[in-house]
């Protein structure tokens, strides 16, 4: 599918590029510099990565790269050409939250718009790598988020629910809940 096209100037030199984001086919025109972050929610419109420090400290800006976490805003965009790119928008399954979602509401690990979405991908990361984490771990793989307004308790705590849904033999679809934006006017 062919997105929209960042602004090009004069002189620039520029490329098709084209990558998975969030399970669908996407194409635009780029300029070579263009940062991840930006080919995401000007060029693409998944606005769910945010920017916050733009500097590769904050981790409001995570995604996942061919299933890894990768900090969008230090990201050139052509270093994820064929990729499989997942927002925090992908993380849901139709109309069922990801566990880690979920259990973010459930525990009260949902924070503000700008971090919980660099959370809830790199938590989901985790699950996906290692379904069983300890405490320590789940700590260590949220290191490089950040928030200035609370604490980490709660995430740690919605990590360790969501392993347990995960790891449980029958995965227990009533825990999670319809996806759905409940602030539909803060859409970006
Ligand atoms: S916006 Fe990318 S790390 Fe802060
Ligand atoms: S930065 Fe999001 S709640 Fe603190």
């Amino acid at each position: 599918m062919v997105a929209h096209p960042l602004p090009v100037e004069n002189g620039v030199s520029t490329r098709s590029w084209s990558a998975s984001v969030n399970g669908r086919n996407r194409q635009i025109i780029i300029r070579d510099h263009d940062i991840l972050l930006d080919v995401l929610r000007d060029g693409v419109g998944t606005l769910g990565a945010k920017r916050g420090c733009d500097m590769g400290t904050c981790g409001c800006c995570s995604v996942l790269i061919d299933g890894k976490p990768k900090l969008s805003c230090m990201t050139l965009a052509v270093e994820a050409e064929g990729c499989e790119i997942t927002t925090v928008e992908g993380l849901a399954d139709g109309h069922h939250l990801h566990p880690i979602q979920a259990m973010f509401a459930e525990c009260g690990g949902s924070q503000c718009g700008f971090c919980t979405p660099g959370f809830l991908v790199v938590c989901a990361a985790l699950l996906e790598s290692n379904p069983s984490p300890s405490r320590e771990e789940a700590q260590d793989a949220i290191e490089g988020n950040l928030c200035r307004c609370t604490g980490y308790q709660q995430i740690v705590d919605s990590i360790m629910e969501a392993s347990e849904i995960i790891t449980s033999e029958e995965r227990p679809v009533s825990n999670t809940r319809p996806a759905s934006n409940p602030h539909p006017e803060y859409g970006g």
